[in-house]
């Protein structure tokens, strides 16, 4: 039997459990690997076992017994029935007070439940999201684990170690209870969509109403990157605008078929803003604008359909440009702010008590997310914790107020000419929403009333209001 020397151990020997392995170990820890076909274990530890200690595992039961009490285990395995059966045999295995770690992509509903079943073992569970990919797995990710405090207590540390860095700082936090380290990380990739249909817009206008090429556009993005825009999805936009394709020497985005992909955290991420009543329009228009991209027939059929769109010809590119600019940042303004209202909202409901500033100070580095503007929001909730809107702290009105003209003059333009920007449209319409004095909910009560007898407030008067509508008007 094995000689419990550990640090702490990694189960799932695909790309993202192996690149993660792989960075504890780099980072000076001791750790147990193991997979279900004891193949991969061994590739890793001939490939790479000169980058640290690694303790190959062939049995789960030796993989626990490698691991020093009390125990940490990660499982990378495929989410869903694969994660709910390498829980339960871990757990099997295991004694009070280990913890066993999901670094899944999982559903944090799915996260809730296991936590509370391995919870009644006297095990500890953390769901933990984990975000970058593979390259982040293995050079730094951000880390958003959830659990108890006392399962931080002895995996934060090496989490905070293997975790990206930014001015000093670890890109990884104790979330808050259970399911919140999985909830964060599916809002995290719910902004993540809303930003990258967001640029994709700001491409299609420069594209459609200015005429430039590819490799414009991505020099247009190289400059925007030197700005408030500096962020990791701008400055990969740059490059693949630029990116030209070998076999034809036409500009990569010119050659790729115009259907995206969706593998389902934008879709989570919208249901469950639903679900608790959090206007995520960014999100869930980014969500949609995908879906209706991979609408083949309906695309088809729709394509005749009459325009109606004026030619509206740009005077000026270069203040067109501006303008575009500027309707992005004020636009990733919302997305971000309703993410956030997410985040706040679940936490209020689930008791998850989770630190906003802190969530956009762990997406600086080893994300997707990543950008200079997230210090922006570290510091919003700084000033104030209790910050009811994001948009309506000093710094995000401010800018806001900087570009709400160009805002209104690119949506006036998409509607002209037809561009479609549901994206920043949308954002507008919400942000012209939620700084309105009156909005006409107030018929939707009269209406609900008269179908359904639903009630109403007044404003003159306390109480719950019902009127007889038979017939009279
Ligand atoms: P992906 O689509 O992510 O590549 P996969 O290759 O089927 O998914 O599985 C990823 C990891 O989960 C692998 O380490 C895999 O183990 P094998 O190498 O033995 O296939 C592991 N995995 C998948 N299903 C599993 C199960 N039911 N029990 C244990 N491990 C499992």
């Amino acid at each position: 039997p094995a000689k419990a020397v550990a640090d702490i151990g990694v189960t799932g020997m695909a790309v993202m459990g192996s690149n993660l392995a792989r960075n504890l170990a780099r980072n000076g820890f001791k750790v147990a690997i193991h997979n279900r076909s004891a193949a991969k274990t061994e590739k890793v530890v001939k490939e790479h076992g000169d980058e640290g200690e690694f303790f190959p595992a062939e049995s789960m039961a030796d993989f626990v017994n490698a691991l020093s009490a009390p125990r940490v285990a990660i499982i990378m395995v495929k989410a869903g029935p694969a994660t709910d059966a390498v829980i339960d045999e871990l757990a099997s295995l295991m004694d009070p007070g280990d913890i066993i770690v999901d670094c899944g992509n999982s559903n944090w509903r799915d996260t809730v439940r296991r936590e509370a079943a391995i919870r009644e073992r006297g095990l500890h569970f953390v769901g933990s999201g984990v975000s970058g990919g593979e390259e982040g797995a293995l050079n730094g990710p951000s880390i958003m684990p959830g659990g108890t405090p006392e399962s931080y207590r002895r995996l934060g540390p090496m989490f905070e170690k293997i975790s990206a860095h930014v001015d000093g700082v670890p890109c990884c936090t104790h979330v808050g209870p259970d399911g919140a380290g999985h909830f964060v990380k599916m809002v995290h990739n719910g902004i993540e969509y809303a930003d990258m249909q967001l640029i994709a817009e700001a491409y299609d206008l420069m594209r459609k109403a200015l005429g430039m090429s590819a490799a414009e556009i991505g020099k247009v993005f190289e400059e925007w990157n030197r700005g408030e825009l500096d962020s990791y999805l701008i400055e990969i936009t740059a490059d693949v605008l630029q990116h030209v394709d070998p076999k034809t020497g036409k500009a990569f985005v010119d050659v790729v078929l115009d259907r995206a992909s969706q593998k389902g955290t934008g879709a989570w991420t919208v249901q469950n803003a639903a679900e608790v009543g959090v206007p995520t329009t960014g999100i869930a228009e980014a969500t949609f604008a995908r879906s209706l991209s991979g609408s083949v027939p309906e695309r088809q059929a729709g394509r005749g359909l009459p325009a109606g769109t004026e030619d509206v010809s740009v005077a000026d590119p270069a203040a067109f440009i501006e303008d575009v600019r500027r309707a992005l940042y004020a636009s990733k303004m919302v997305a971000y702010s309703q993410g956030f209202e997410l985040i706040r909202k679940a936490s209020e409901e689930n008791g998850w008590n989770v630190d906003l500033g802190a969530m956009a100070r762990i997406w600086r580095g080893g994300c997707i997310i990543r950008a200079v503007f997230l210090n922006r929001i570290t510091e919003a909730y700084e000033r104030d914790p209790k910050l009811p809107l994001l948009l309506a702290d000093p710094y995000f009105s401010g800018e806001i107020g900087k570009s709400v003209e160009s805002w209104r003059r690119i949506v006036s333009f998409s509607a002209l000419t037809g561009v479609p920007i549901p994206a920043f449209a949308s954002s507008l319409a919400y942000y012209d929403g939620v700084r309105a004095a009156e909005l006409p909910a107030n018929l939707i009560q009269g209406q609900r009333d008269f179908f359904g007898a639903h009630t109403y407030k007044r404003v003159d008067r306390e109480g719950t209001f019902h009127t007889l509508w038979s017939g009279d008007r």
